[in-house]
């Protein structure tokens, strides 16, 4: 029987326990989740790639039904390479609406065989982002409640130095 495959896209910039909640109930509906780190060449990010990657492994306890990959170009055509159907995003606030629509209905028009599952995030999450995460640690704020414990600490390696 063919395995119920999801894409979890995102920058991950770092990983947060917001996107660790989404991957979380995604597995619950999904036999594999992949997250799939996106290259955006508008949105230069804090952490490197292999830095986001490797962050995420740390998070993920080694589940093996958890794939980390990166892609560049549009997400229809990755997600088509991995010949997936469906991909997860988590919703926040209804700020992330408009541009969440936007980018699931685009999507959908180019690869009408690909539908975008979004779950809200839940009460504790829902107002953190990567890049305010990224602001409270650039001030030497504690960011403890927001992402594990190894993006806290190399976050605050880059803003307080070794
Ligand atoms: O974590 P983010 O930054 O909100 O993730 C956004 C992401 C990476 C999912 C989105 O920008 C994306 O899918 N980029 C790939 C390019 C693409 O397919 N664009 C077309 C949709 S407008």
């Amino acid at each position: 029987m063919k395995q119920k495959l999801a894409v979890y896209p995102g920058s991950f910039d770092p990983v947060t326990f917001g996107h660790l909640d989404i991957l979380q109930r995604g597995l619950e509906l999904f036999d594999r989740v992949i997250i799939a780190i996106a290259y955006n060449i508008e949105k230069k990010g804090l952490f490197t790639f292999e830095e986001r990657k490797e962050l995420i492994q740390q998070s993920i306890n080694g589940n093996p039904n958890v794939i980390i990959d990166s892609f560049d170009g549009l997400l229809i055509d990755y997600v088509k390479k991995v010949d997936a159907t469906f991909v997860i995003r988590g919703l926040r606030a209804m700020s992330d609406f408009e541009y969440e629509f936007q980018m699931a209905s685009i999507n959908r028009t180019l690869n009408p065989g690909m539908d975008t599952l979004f779950m809200m995030t839940s009460k504790d999450y829902f107002f953190i982002s990567a890049r305010t995460i990224k602001e409270v640690a650039q001030f030497r704020g504690s960011v403890s409640s927001f992402v594990p414990a190894p993006g806290e600490k190399r976050l605050k390696e880059i803003f307080e130095g070794p």
